[in-house]
């Protein structure tokens, strides 16, 4: 499929999903938020991919927010039904049954920043900037980030960072737990990749299970996602991967996955 604004590239079960409006620092608007929520759902069901990376077109910007100019004339109605249309997609990101990286190269603003707490990692290049300016333009986030910053990096950091509109740098990012790893620009590519084809090698419904948990264990109490963390461990014992995982550690060889 034709995308206007993006550029999709699979190979060795890794899909490479980049954000393609570099003359906007890859701003999302409407359009682009729609092929965003398309290319993803595709990669869900598509068997070829075992992975995907998100990353933005250009060395300065992973996503520089949603569109401003887009935005600007919104009324209130319009307003909220653009945040649902970002929370849409993000949560097609965050749900999506295989492990989403982001490859963050430049600045992760707004919209951007919240894409990039949509993945399940995020590797930062070391001009990459975070931060969540929507108060310098008069709003809040509206693609999740005062839901899924605070919970990723703890409320008293995220309402520094959301009440300021201050960005921090990839190493800042890093010690915050904002970032997963810091690479050379220049290497990011290659080290998302790598994560990547790692994660692709082991046990798939191993790897989806355990997204699942963590996503939807933490919105429970412990008890509860103990349970459900004991079912979904109860459920990899009918799979293939769990049997030959272990006969093959029992046999002292690699294992071969098939994802059943
Ligand atoms: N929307 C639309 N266009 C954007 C944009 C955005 N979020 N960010 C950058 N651009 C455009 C600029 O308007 C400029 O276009 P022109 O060349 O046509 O003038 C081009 O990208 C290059 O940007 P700059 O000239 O500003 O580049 P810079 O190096 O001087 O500054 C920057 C870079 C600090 C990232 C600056 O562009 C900036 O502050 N951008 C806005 C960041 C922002 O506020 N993001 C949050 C948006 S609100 C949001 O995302 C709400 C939400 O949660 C859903």
């Amino acid at each position: 499929m034709d995308f206007k604004n993006l550029l999709l590239e699979i190979a060795e079960g890794v899909a490479v999903l980049t954000i393609n409006r570099p003359k906007a620092l890859n701003a999302l608007n409407e359009e682009t938020l729609l092929e965003l929520e398309c290319a993803v759902a595709g990669l869900g069901e598509n068997r070829d991919v075992s992975c995907v990376i998100i990353t933005g077109a250009g060395e300065k910007a992973f996503v520089a927010g949603a569109d401003i100019s887009a935005m600007q004339p919104l009324d209130a109605a319009d307003g909220r039904r653009f945040a649902k249309l970002g929370h849409r997609v993000m949560a097609t990101i965050e749900k999506l049954p295989k492990p989403v990286i982001a490859a963050v190269n430049g600045f992760a603003l707004g919209g951007g920043c919240e894409l990039a707490l949509a993945c399940d990692i995020r590797i930062a290049s070391d001009n990459a900037r975070f931060g969540q300016p929507e108060v310098n333009l008069g709003v809040i986030p509206g693609f999740g980030g005062t839901q899924r910053l605070p919970r990723l990096i703890g409320k008293g950091r995220a309402k520094e960072l959301i009440f300021t509109g201050d960005m921090v740098d990839a190493q800042e990012a890093y010690r915050i737990g904002l970032a997963n790893k810091v690479t050379p620009l220049a290497d990011l590519l290659q080290t998302a990749r790598e994560l990547a084809r790692k994660i692709a090698s082991k046990g798939q419904y191993a790897v989806r299970l355990g997204k699942e948990a963590i996503n939807n264990g933490l919105d429970m109490d412990q008890d509860k996602a103990n349970q459900y963390e004991a079912d979904l461990f109860g459920i990899c014992f009918a799979t293939a991967d769990q049997k030959e995982g272990m006969q093959a550690f029992l046999e002292k060889r690699p294992a071969k996955f098939t994802g059943m």
